[in-house]
């Protein structure tokens, strides 16, 4: 793009103020500006106009029914056996959903590269790849694996995975693709300049994994190893168990289009998304939804009603995955501290909140399949997330978990 089709075009939407400081940058710096300014993602001004109204209001919720862990228990050998049978005619892959800013952590570069060991070097990717590993050792095949990263962690993402060696795995059994990036806005819908010569961009949200991965043309390669189920999970949890032949085999088994790992709630207001029912649809209905009646609803064995709390560990049919990837799904706007540039020509986080990001939901997605099986798991073996240095779900409470597990640090 040219500075001419640049200006044409920053006109035309009401953003010139991102060329504003395009005469004084470097040959280097205008080329960078013009090529963030091409790739630009206009759809938030009609998220910004027509904002999706997410107030649940006219959800008809109640609650959804689920494998507990006794049924689970008592079935284990036969979902076992049919989870290992499609894991082994290559019918599942992993996804790794690794393209988010880990802000809270405050870790520069790709979350999955912290170093939680205390004896030992042991990084969050090299966590999860140990059950992963297990199961393919046990089905004797590999289990593919695709990571999404954006563009604030790529490189740095696949050089790590390259200079470890995958984590015991081929180069050719693990492949990368990017999420796309949306730009930020200040109150006006001005986009945010970062530097003088870049938009203020982020990542736009786990909700557009399978749209993102399908455009890296990685479906073609899904479907010429005969995958059937994604199993899609998120950076932040070292105890999650990816591809588990029992959660495989009970999901295949039950018919849905999605299988989710769940936890049973501990107390009626634990902040976690919480599977129900919408009307005739699943639903995902998140703890500041939930009205107290609601919440502290109790069943005839004296379990809440509304239980089963999400640990982003689902199991997709793929080809219900291909059915829906078109439908729109709720953007997300999001008030938040975005990077910028002052007046002084200095870059600096503000104190307080100055724009707005626009992010979609994995979760929003789950709804879309129509049909979800919540499988339940046993917190302290399966759910040890990181989102914070300390404190609640930290890198210390991972570590006891972890070591609770049996295993080194
Ligand atoms: P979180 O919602 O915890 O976001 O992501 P985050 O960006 O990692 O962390 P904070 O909020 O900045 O502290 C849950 C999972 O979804 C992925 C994350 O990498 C993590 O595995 N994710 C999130 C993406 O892949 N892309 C995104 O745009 C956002």
């Amino acid at each position: 793009m040219t500075y001419e089709q640049a200006k044409a075009l920053l006109e035309e939407k009401g953003q010139t103020h991102l060329l504003k400081y395009y005469d004084e940058l470097s040959q280097e710096s205008k080329e960078k500006l013009l090529k963030a300014i091409e790739g630009l993602n206009w759809s938030f001004e009609e998220d910004l106009k027509n904002p999706v109204d997410l107030s649940g209001k006219d959800r008809v919720i109640s609650p959804i029914s689920g494998l507990r862990l006794a049924e689970i228990e008592k079935r284990k050998a036969e979902f076992e056996k049919i989870g290992v049978e499609a894991i082994k005619q290559g019918k599942v892959a992993a996804v790794l959903l690794a393209g988010g800013m880990g802000t809270r952590l405050g870790v520069d570069g790709p979350k999955g590269a912290y170093d939680i060991g205390v004896t030992k070097p042991l990084y969050i990717f090299e966590a999860q790849m140990q059950h992963l590993k297990g199961v393919c050792q046990q089905c004797g095949v590999t289990v593919p694996l695709y990571i999404m990263t954006s563009d604030k962690n790529h490189e740095q993402t696949v050089s790590f995975w390259k200079e470890h060696d995958y984590f015991g795995y081929v180069e050719s059994d693990v492949k990368f693709f990017k999420q796309d990036m949306a730009p930020a806005v200040d109150y006006e819908g001005k986009i945010i300049l970062e530097t003088k010569d870049m938009p203020a961009l982020s990542p736009n949200g786990n909700g557009g994994w399978f749209a993102s991965l399908q455009r890296a043309g990685l479906c073609e390669d899904l479907h010429a190893r005969g995958v059937e189920w994604l199993n899609i999970y998120a950076v932040d949890n070292i105890l999650q168990r990816i591809a588990d032949p029992v959660f495989v085999g009970a999901t295949i088994d039950s018919g849905v289009n999605c299988g989710a790992k769940v936890i049973c709630k501990t107390e009626p207001k634990e902040k976690v998304g919480v599977l129900c029912m919408d009307g005739d649809q699943p639903d995902i209905i998140e703890y500041y939804e939930l009205t107290d009646e609601m919440a502290n609803m109790r069943d005839e064995n004296g379990d809440l009603v509304y239980l089963y709390g999400v640990i982003m560990n689902y199991l997709f049919r793929l080809s219900k995955l291909e059915e829906i990837v078109d439908k729109k799904i709720p953007v997300h706007i999001v008030e938040k501290k975005i990077e910028c540039l002052y007046e002084d020509g200095v870059t600096r986080k503000p104190e307080k909140e100055n724009g707005k990001k626009f992010e979609t939901l994995a979760v929003d997605l789950v709804k879309l399949t129509g049909s979800v099986l919540p499988f339940e798991v046993v917190r302290e073996k399966e759910f040890a997330p990181i989102k914070n240095k300390t404190g609640v779900d930290s890198v210390e409470s991972a570590r006891e978990y972890w070591k609770g597990n049996g295993f080194d640090l």
